[in-house]
């Protein structure tokens, strides 16, 4: 897609939540804001503007993508729940996570959106402007995060307008992302599984369950291909576990590491998710390499830490 759409931007006005809702419905490109990061939907049922995602974010074609509904009885037409996802999604629905479940025949959704397999990765999310705009759709919304390929998710209307400006049909701006990394993603084949830490800490997860999850198999990779090791990067090199900043790098801390910039003072996980994004965008806009306080292995940090080794993995 060439750079020269002209991207509109939207407020959260009932007559600007029409406007996304009809463009989308005509098949166009519109990101939007969940409590997690910013989604760039289109139409799940249509192939063109679904292929459009992988051509504005520049995306390898063989990763799958979200479907978003605005309600549980949009999402038992696309998909079958066994009653341990039916569980799951009772209690964290609307909410950060996704359930990857086996699709019903008819169903309508594009085989791009699966990358051509038999199940679909489906979420409620929470926050009223995207529940909105699934309505006025009326249509399952597929949606990656609004990045180009490889980039940080962003977590506000200007990280989508850097990344995205001229060649997406619109953006929705409802303000900064209240969670500010995604969802946590469960898939069912083998017995529950996490296949991606995200806002909701697997151990809510477990708790709810009953069980442990399972870890995903060392070949992942073919199962959630946005787990390439890189997915997350920003332009610099990125260095974790660092205590102090060596030469003339960045030090985002965390706690009683105060570093140039701080995920959390206090060393809050929930806080120092929200900032996660925004302080890596800002210090990849310093064009220094970065480093990175260590963040414990707990709850979020999880998450945290998921992305921060896929930030500090070198690329080619
Ligand atoms: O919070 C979120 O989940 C955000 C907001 C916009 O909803 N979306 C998001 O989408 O993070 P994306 O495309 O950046 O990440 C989706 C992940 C990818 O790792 C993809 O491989 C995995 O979900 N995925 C999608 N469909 C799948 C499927 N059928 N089976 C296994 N993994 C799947
Ligand atoms: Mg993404």
């Amino acid at each position: 897609m060439s750079e020269t759409l002209k991207t509109r931007i939207l407020g959260t006005s009932d007559a600007e939540i029409a406007e996304a809702g009809q463009k989308l419905g005509r098949g166009e490109l519109v990101a939007f804001p969940t409590e997690t990061v910013y989604g760039l939907g289109a139409d799940a049922t249509n192939d063109k503007a679904v292929a459009r995602i992988f051509a504005a974010k520049g995306r390898p074609s063989f990763n799958p993508l979200i479907a978003h509904v605005p309600d549980i009885e949009t999402a038992e037409r696309l998909c079958v729940f066994s009653p341990e996802a039916r569980c799951l999604a009772e209690a964290f629905w609307p909410g950060a996570l996704t359930l990857v479940l086996p699709l019903r025949s008819g169903n309508g959704i594009s085989r791009l959106v699966t990358a051509g397999g038999d199940h679909l990765a489906l979420r409620m999310p929470a926050g009223d402007v995207a529940t909105a705009i699934f309505k006025a759709a009326k249509t399952p919304i597929a949606a990656p995060s609004a990045n180009p390929s490889g980039r940080i998710s962003p977590t506000t209307a200007d990280h989508v307008k850097a990344g995205l400006m001229g060649r997406i049909d619109a953006i929705v701006d409802g303000g900064p992302c209240p969670v500010g990394v995604e969802s946590t993603i469960i898939g069912f084949t083998n017995g529950a599984t996490l296949l991606r830490a995200g806002g909701i800490p697997a151990e809510a997860i477990e708790a709810c369950l009953g069980t442990m999850l399972r870890s995903p198999a060392a070949d992942a990779a073919l199962t959630a291909p946005g787990q390439l090791a890189s997915h997350y990067a920003p332009g610099a090199a990125v260095r974790l576990n660092a205590r102090t900043a060596v030469a003339d790098e960045v030090l985002i801390g965390f706690g009683t590491i105060a570093g140039d910039l701080s995920l959390s003072p206090t060393g809050d996980l929930v806080e120092a998710a929200a900032n996660l994004f925004r302080l890596l965008h800002k210090a990849d806009a310093m064009r220094k390499p970065i480093a990175v306080a260590p963040i414990p292995e707990t709850g979020l940090g999880r998450a945290i830490n998921d992305r921060l080794t896929r930030a500090a993995t070198p690329r080619d």
